[in-house]
């Protein structure tokens, strides 16, 4: 495993839409996610797409809020693996909350987000992954997913104005994705 290099905004890989992955199984997916992973949890990410790693394919890897431990009580992988995802809005209501991206160092600010989704992929096994998420989970995924095609929060905002150095405004709770 290693820790990979972060594209920051005006990197064009962040702007472009990425592909499909054809063999969620080919072992080259699996070493970039472990890679991925690692590299999440080393920036103290609450998530990480692979455009973000300079890999134009729809990965997505975050924080999985259903898994703390399993039935022995161990720790386990608290990390979702999402290939090829897709969502779908379940409620048209839009939360504002703030966040902050991997790839925008430094700073927060209010996105709006649908409250409530459905999102579905696959994971390394080709298994579907099908769940519904709402609020700050939902908001996580969405970020995820928006930067499968090109989306950074930015672009987002309805009030710039709220866009800020977090050492600025180092009270407010915030997670990095
Ligand atoms: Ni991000």
């Amino acid at each position: 495993m290693s820790i990979l290099k972060i594209a920051r905004m005006g990197h064009p890989i962040l702007s472009v839409e990425a592909e499909p992955v054809s063999d969620p199984e080919a072992p080259e997916i699996h070493s970039l996610v472990s890679d991925m992973k690692e590299t999440m949890l080393d920036a103290g990410g609450a998530g990480l797409a692979a455009p973000q790693v300079h890999v134009p394919l729809r990965i997505v890897v975050f924080q999985d809020p259903l898994i703390t431990s399993n039935s022995n009580g161990e720790e386990v992988d608290s990390i979702l693996t999402l290939i090829n995802p897709k969502i779908e809005i379940l409620d048209s209501e839009y939360n504002f909350g703030m966040e902050a991206c991997l790839s925008v160092p430094g700073l927060v600010g209010e996105v709006p987000r649908a409250k409530k989704i459905l999102y579905s992929g696959v994971d390394l096994k080709g298994k579907l992954i099908e769940r519904e998420a709402e609020d700050f989970h939902a908001r996580v995924v969405q970020h995820e997913c928006d930067h499968l095609d090109g989306i950074l929060y930015p672009m987002r905002m309805i009030d710039l104005s709220t866009l800020s150095f977090s050492s600025e405004i180092g009270h407010f709770s915030q997670n990095k994705n």
